[in-house]
């Protein structure tokens, strides 16, 4: 993985967080366990509103029904 100092939830340097592979292993897990058994279906009601003025573009309000496979 690339190492940048752009995102640093986990720290940098010397003292980086000991556990970051780890934690990082466990999110991918229960996002690949989420996704295998769970259904995410958008709201059709709610249209997507981007902020203006972000350097990435985000919406201002997401809704997501999950829905069991
Ligand atoms: C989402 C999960 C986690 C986040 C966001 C996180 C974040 C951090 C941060 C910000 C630091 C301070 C780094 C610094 O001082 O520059 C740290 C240190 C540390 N973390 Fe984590 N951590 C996570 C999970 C874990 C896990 C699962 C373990 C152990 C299994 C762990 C063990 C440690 C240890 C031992 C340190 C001290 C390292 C040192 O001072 O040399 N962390 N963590």
């Amino acid at each position: 993985m690339e190492s940048s100092i752009a995102y640093m939830p986990f720290g940098v340097g010397g003292r980086l967080c000991v556990g970051m592979r780890f934690a990082q292993n466990e999110l991918r897990a229960a996002v690949a366990q989420l996704l295998l058994n769970y259904r995410l279906i958008p709201d059709p009601n709610i249209d997507l509103v981007y902020f203006n003025g972000n350097i990435i573009l985000s919406p201002k309000q997401v809704m997501i029904r999950i829905e069991k496979r």
